[in-house]
């Protein structure tokens, strides 16, 4: 939620803090703005919309300034509105500050900075804190990187902040505690982003802040980092990133959604490249290998997730129990971190996230550390947060999925936790040597046959045309798909608007069946792997209600053709892998009912890729 973006070096700032918010605008997009900083003081530009409104907006701004900061916003205190964008200035004018994250303590604190003659023009908790570093450097005397950390010391709540003095056009203090800050450093240039996207044809030197540190940039002077708490000096860990400019680009593709979904093949193939060699029966990734014990005697394995994430880890509870044989309980990590949780010592929690930044996930993890579990993290953004607060970890390695709504993380996500399931399995004895080198085999033909699945697009548009005008539609699948049924729901919800549901498919006469007539789509996972003949029966069902009937089917499948009112073919593979391949045909009906209906695919309304807030 919400993103910032710095610089400070030789190069006009400008262009390269509007660069760098369109790459971060996936993270939130209702309001932007940017502050440059010369000898002639700060220059503030900022509006609600998007960082295209901000451009037009910023024409007639000084571009000269070598020093800048960039934000944009995902609203939390207060609406999206002009006053409420970022950057605030304090109330002298000197200060400015971009942030990310909340300060669960603004009220008070807004209250006693009131009390001491501060007035405030925005709702929101950023302009507070801004007031209450200008009000420590006033009352202290003290240069902004101190009043910067004593004023930290009193907030409660999370942040990344950048912060700019007029009086020091050549330093920008940073911050961070629960929302992600790398710095990117060049030739006497730093750059300073919530991801690495913003700099990356610029250094590929990167230092990610951990929690409670901090750090003042300057030109022609050495980067120093801090701890905010107890002000200790930190050494910094400079990272070589691996990323390159292509795969953060749309590549030809009208959404980034779409090359995401059609970059799946590749994606999954990258996921286990070197870490599955099929011919030979080998499946090794480091972080297993290294904690192969916690693995083979875990009680219990727990997984926290949130969102299609959450919907991936249901996928993995059944091929965990399948392969692994281990108890599985699949959390939404938001409930999770509140509940009183029965977990400790013996248990091994599995947090699940693409972003890897998702603060109610990242809670769970702090849960499951303080009562003794041993936390493995499964997230796709190198260098985040929860991939550095598990004990160990595996990287999807898809690639950066900047569309909002998630596509090719989720099947990847499935791929590494399948691995998983895999390496224990066969350490359990679980599975014969057939049976072993079979999923192997088949996993390995996985990207091939979504290829192959790819080819229904065409189709699938036209199935997307005959629906697109519904209001509400039902998701059913079993076993294995009925993850992949709420997956397919949530989908069409967040990028189209319309309402819909996800059941297992043997519920529907439980309750949703009252809402079956003739205007009712209701898309059924009915391939041939997977309770095929009780799947038919709900379809008949269905049916005599007169619901309409989108199958998804094993290619060459004529029984549920003959029933369905559309069906689309994917390729028969093992049952356990099923979800990599129905999930394909589920994404593009939603993104091509999402464009029909005119939506911004990839920024959703009300959305932001990373949840950074609870
Ligand atoms: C849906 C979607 C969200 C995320 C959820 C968790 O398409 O993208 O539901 O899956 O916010 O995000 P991560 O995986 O980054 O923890």
């Amino acid at each position: 939620m919400c993103g910032i973006v710095g610089y400070i070096g030789k190069k006009e700032a400008y262009p390269i803090l509007i660069k760098g918010l369109k790459r971060l605008e996936y993270r939130g997009y209702d309001s932007a703005g940017v502050a440059l900083s010369d000898q002639n003081g700060i220059h503030l530009c900022k509006t609600r919309g998007k960082v295209d409104d901000l451009s037009a907006k910023c024409e007639h701004l000084e571009k000269s300034p070598r020093i800048g900061l960039g934000h944009t916003r995902w609203a939390t205190h207060g609406e999206p509105s002009d006053v409420n964008s970022h950057p605030h200035y304090s109330n002298s004018g000197d200060l400015v500050i971009i942030h990310n994250g909340i300060i669960e303590n603004y009220d008070p604190l807004r209250k006693e900075l009131m009390n001491r003659g501060y007035s405030f023009t925005s709702e929101t908790d950023t302009e507070v804190l801004v007031n209450l570093i200008e009000d420590v450097m006033v009352n202290e005397e003290v240069k902004l990187g101190k009043a910067v950390q004593v004023a930290l010391n009193q907030t409660i709540g999370a942040y990344a902040i950048a912060v700019m003095d007029k009086k020091k056009p050549n330093e920008i203090v940073v911050a961070r505690l629960g929302s992600p800050l790398a710095i990117g450093v060049g030739d006497d240039e730093y750059f300073i982003a919530s991801d690495a996207t913003p700099f990356i044809e610029y250094t590929k030197d990167a230092i990610y802040l951990n929690d409670g540190e901090m750090a003042v940039l300057r030109t022609h002077k050495p980067l120093k980092i801090r701890n905010i708490k107890d002000d200790s000096l930190i050494d910094p860990y400079v990272q070589k990133l691996q990323m390159n400019l292509d795969q953060i680009e749309k590549g030809g593709y009208d959404h980034f959604m779409l090359k995401e979904i059609f970059e799946q093949p590749s994606a999954i193939a990258d996921t286990y490249r070197g870490r599955m060699l099929a011919d030979r029966g080998i499946i090794n990734m480091s972080g297993i290998e290294d904690n192969l014990d916690k693995f083979r005697n875990a009680k219990r394995i727990i997984i926290a997730a949130c969102g299609t994430s959450w919907h991936a880890g249901l996928v993995a509870e059944y091929i965990f129990e399948d392969i692994a044989r281990t108890p599985v309980e699949v959390e939404y990590a938001s409930e999770f971190r509140y509940r009183n949780p029965i977990i400790g010592e013996g248990d091994v929690l599995i947090a699940i996230s693409q972003s890897g930044e998702t603060a109610d996930t990242m809670a769970a993890i702090e849960i499951a550390k303080q009562n003794g579990a041993f936390v493995f993290g499964v997230c796709n953004v190198v260098g985040s947060s929860i991939s550095r607060a598990s004990h160990a970890g595996a990287y999807t390695h898809a690639g950066p999925e900047i569309g909002v709504a998630s596509t090719k993380a989720f099947t990847t996500q499935i791929t590494i936790l399948s691995l998983i399931a895999l390496r224990i399995g066969k350490e359990k004895g679980n599975l014969s040597k057939t049976e072993y080198f079979s999923y192997l085999r088949e996993l390995e033909l996985i990207p091939d046959k979504i290829k192959k699945s790819l080819v229904s697009n065409d189709h699938i548009y036209l199935v997307a045309d005959a629906y697109k005008n519904a209001k509400n539609c039902l998701y059913l699948g079993r076993g294995f798909n009925f993850p992949v049924a709420l997956e397919g729901a949530l989908k069409l919800k967040e990028i189209s608007y319309i309402h819909a549901e996800g059941y297992p498919a043997a519920e529907m006469k439980h309750g949703p069946i009252a809402l079956i007539d003739e205007e009712m789509p209701v898309v059924v996972i009915a391939t041939k792997l997977g309770h095929y003949e009780k799947v038919v029966s709900n379809i008949q069902e269905i049916k005599s209600r007169k619901g309409k009937i989108i199958a998804i089917v094993t290619e060459g499948d004529e029984q549920v053709k003959e029933m369905a009112d559309h069906t689309i073919e994917v390729p028969e593979t093992h049952e356990a892998f099923t979800p990599l391949l129905t999930t394909i045909p589920l994404q593009l009906l939603s993104y091509h009912i999402a464009v029909m209906l005119g939506r911004n695919v990839d920024q959703p309304r009300n959305l932001a890729k990373s949840v950074t807030v609870e």
